[in-house]
């Protein structure tokens, strides 16, 4: 994998090897009638199938671990990891063992049982405290668990926490293969892409995506605004009046373009309503027809067609936002748009980005139409702010790799005092 610049788990020799793989399995959930916490989304546990696949056939024995949730260094039972593992059994076909932890004795005891092949999964790494803070204590007793350590977890590699950052500091760490196309597809679409390059950006707010903008403004050839942010952009080109809270959005809007190189292109015309609801009346005007206090809800269907004939032309499109409030049928036709686009485009690459997307990609059924939709929330966004992501930072460069030497530990450290397992 060249384009990532970093080792990944086929640069190394990996044949029996006792592996620990932090994958992001933060999944969204939601409780059922019966209280039971259920997966609304597994698209990120399908998406480390892969990696678990690879080394599960070169005989390793692979303890999984990740976060899922806030829950702050307290034990939270909703945001224990049992409903991933029972997810992640069926999707292997193989019982996947709770080892439990994740410090304590109970992890070791667990890895040591395992057999070529087998997987486990620790209970979820912010029960610890020591995980946010990205101490090294636990980051070593975590390495103890592995020879390798393997990064799939893209989603989180935008956090410096122990086991995405410290980690590498006590053992060999390289990519998994997520990981890797996750860093391959973002990257090519921004340093090597096919042209034209067309960035859909959608979300609530200027402030929020500002920095993407602006990285994505000196990257690309067109910048395709919805969502949110349009009525700021409005604002700024005279078109709309100027809410007095609005004026440093506003402000962010009329510099970006003035200054962009890339062309930065806002609806013509826009579905409003009265209030933020899904029963809200949608009204479609021109952009230059809104009336005072009017929320923009959608892009108009002028604006569809302008932005579906642009994506219609590009080599590579790079999408992060929904155009609209999608989730309610009404506001939903700007995003639909966009996507079916998207998938009629057959020789544009695609990547999609940002949670919300996603979904409303999937929720379209177009998944299998895009090229890459990444499994990275605030993660892709921060890469496209042309940010170093430290979980990507602190693995192995293509060519420093000595698997044969000791990984060096930091002995300067003192004991710590073991934990019961919760
Ligand atoms: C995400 O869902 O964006 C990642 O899993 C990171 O989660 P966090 O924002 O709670 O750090
Ligand atoms: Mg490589």
């Amino acid at each position: 994998m060249p384009a990532t610049g970093k080792k990944t788990v086929e640069d190394i020799e990996l044949q029996g090897s006792r592996v620990l793989m932090r994958v992001d399995f933060n999944v969204p959930t939601s409780v059922d009638s019966n209280g039971d916490v259920q997966i609304s989304d597994d698209s990120r546990i399908q998406a480390a199938l892969q990696t678990i696949e690879y080394l599960r056939d070169r005989g390793c024995r692979v303890m999984l671990c990740s976060h899922m949730g806030r829950p702050e260094g307290e034990v939270d039972p909703d945001l224990r990891l049992a409903p991933v593992r029972a997810r992640l059994s069926e999707l292997l076909g193989a019982e996947v063992v709770d080892a439990r932890g994740p410090a304590g004795k109970v992890p070791m005891l667990v890895m040591e049982d395992m057999e070529p092949g087998d997987v486990g999964l620790l209970e979820n790494l912010r029960f610890n405290k020591r995980e946010e803070a990205n101490d090294p204590g636990f980051a070593r007793k975590l390495s103890t668990l592995g020879d390798v350590f393997v990064n799939d977890a893209f989603g989180t590699a935008h956090r410096a926490h122990a086991s995405t950052v410290e980690i590498a500091e006590h053992m060999p760490a390289v990519a998994g293969l997520l990981m890797a196309r996750e860093l391959e597809m973002l990257g090519a679409c921004l340093d090597s892409p096919n042209g034209p390059v067309v960035a859909v950006i959608g979300g609530a707010k200027v402030t929020d995506k500002i920095a993407v903008l602006t990285h994505l403004a000196s990257k690309v050839d067109t910048v395709l605004v919805g969502g949110g942010m349009v009525a700021a952009f409005l604002a700024a080109s005279g078109h709309m009046d100027a809410n007095t809270d609005d004026l440093p959005e506003i402000e962010a809007a009329r510099s970006l373009m003035k200054d962009s190189t890339a062309r930065i292109l806002i609806p013509t015309d826009v579905v409003t309503a009265a209030e933020f609801s899904e029963s809200a009346e949608p009204t479609t005007t021109g952009a230059t027809g809104i009336s005072a206090g009017a929320l923009v809800m959608d892009i108009g269907p002028e604006t569809s067609a302008t932005y579906a004939n642009e994506i219609a032309d590009a080599g590579t499109v790079i999408w992060n936002g929904p155009m609209g409030v999608f989730e309610w049928p009404a506001f939903a036709a700007g995003t639909t748009a966009v996507a079916q686009a998207i998938a009629v485009n057959e020789d544009c690459v695609s990547v999609v980005g940002g949670g919300s997307t996603a979904e409303a990609v999937g929720a379209l059924g177009l998944r299998d139409r895009i090229t890459h939709v990444s499994t990275g929330g605030g993660a892709s966004l921060e890469f496209l702010e042309g940010k170093t992501l430290p979980g990507v930072a602190a693995l192995l460069d293509d060519i420093e790799l000595e698997l044969e030497s000791e990984p060096e530990l930091d002995n300067e450290l003192p004991e710590e005092s073991e934990e019961s397992d919760d």
